[in-house]
């Protein structure tokens, strides 16, 4: 039996922030309703269609009644149930959980970067961890509220402080990096199936933090040279791209959802003893076998490497980092100045709350 619970449920990648969106717009009005998101939560969707999962608890402050008896109807295995917050709603959907997926918390607009969500996000975020460390230690957890690169190291303190921190199992989700190289390079080369190419990204989930090495893209595709900068900085801030265009109703929901899907499915098949699944994560590297190595380069001790997923979650942390090209490493000290700044400001928050 496998429990996954989406924590942030109604939202555009798990639908609309009650909170911070205004209420739907009258019939009629186009140019006001274009600006408000519509119901999606495609990743509850996705989860729903899994058949490794056999009981998914969809919690969130808004909506989950109602996001809950719609997937209840879509005849696939997965038994479905919605959690609010009264009654103690998010201990009830995280009971005994296998896998948690957060998605909770405010997206960006237009203007905005990642770091500018972290007042209100690093608080949502700590909160559902403390829930998770009570009534699941042992769950393998996902997080996808941003920044990335500050709500991992909060949850890393949040679960330490608790006794409960696995790092093999806290995972920073940074696939949707993964996908846009992907697709990008493989327009750029040429290629019919973006999914054939393996494109390596490591760093953070954020602007220069994310660094690309596409000298290790497999099968080998040689980018021009002219062409290099622009690719780098559309995989950094290819997010910009849905924000600037969804103009003020959101940042990435449904290219998310299946970024946080193809994630949440590779671990689910590992678990199950699937061998040889390999998908970069943003970990805590002195915990994961083969990271303290790594930690020692990058002297950061939360990054994203390629990760070898098995049954006890982050088998494995491969360094890619041997191979890389002088540009490549330009990349890589860009990243790291930024980095350790959000790594402190997360577990200084940790520490000390506002
Ligand atoms: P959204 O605003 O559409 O949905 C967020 C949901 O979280 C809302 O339904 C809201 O009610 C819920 N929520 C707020 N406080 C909560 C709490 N305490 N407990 C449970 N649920 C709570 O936002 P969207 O577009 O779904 O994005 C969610 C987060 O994912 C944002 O922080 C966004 O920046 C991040 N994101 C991360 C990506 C990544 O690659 N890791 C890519 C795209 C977005």
């Amino acid at each position: 039996m496998v429990k996954a619970v989406v924590a942030g449920a109604s939202g555009g990648i798990g639908q609309v922030c009650l909170i911070l969106q205004p209420l739907p717009p009258p019939v009629g009005d186009a140019e006001q309703a274009a600006n408000v998101p519509r119901d999606s939560q495609p990743l509850s969707l996705l989860l729903k269609l899994c058949p490794l999962v056999d009981e998914l608890a969809l919690y969130d402050v808004v909506n989950t009644p109602g996001v809950a008896a719609d997937l209840s109807h879509v005849s696939s295995n997965a038994k479905v149930q919605g959690y609010l917050p009264a009654d103690d709603g998010a201990k009830a959907a995280f009971k005994d959980a296998d896998v948690i997926v957060i998605p909770a918390g405010i997206p960006r607009k237009p203007g905005m970067t990642r770091d500018d969500l972290f007042n209100i996000n690093a608080g949502i975020v700590k909160g559902l961890i403390e829930v998770a460390a009570e009534v699941a230690p042992k769950a393998f957890i996902l997080v996808i509220s941003n920044p990335v690169n500050s709500t991992v190291p909060i949850s890393a303190e949040v679960l330490k402080a608790k006794n409960v921190f696995n790092p093999q199992r806290l995972f920073g989700v940074t696939t949707l990096d993964i996908v846009r190289a992907e697709t990008f390079v493989a327009e750029l080369a040429g290629k019919a199936n973006p999914q054939e190419l393996t494109v390596p990204v490591i760093g953070g989930h954020s602007g220069e933090t994310i660094v690309p090495l596409f000298s290790q893209i497999k099968p080998s595709v040689t980018i021009p040279d002219d062409k290099y900068d622009a690719l780098v900085n559309r995989v950094q801030f290819g997010g910009d791209e849905v924000v600037k265009a969804k103009n003020g109703a959101g940042s990435a929901t449904l290219s998310m959802a299946y970024a946080g899907y193809r994630f949440a499915e590779k671990l689910l098949k590992a678990i199950k003893g699937a061998k040889g699944l390999v998908e970069p994560s943003y970990v805590y590297l002195p915990g994961v076998p083969g990271g303290a190595e790594i930690a020692k380069k990058t002297g950061t001790d939360f990054f994203s490497v390629p990760i070898e997923l098995g049954p006890n979650g982050a088998e494995k942390a491969i360094d890619v980092l041997g191979d890389i090209t002088d540009k490549e490493k330009t990349l890589l000290d860009a990243c790291l100045k930024g980095l350790k700044g959000n790594i402190e400001k997360g577990v200084t928050f940790a520490h000390n709350p506002p």
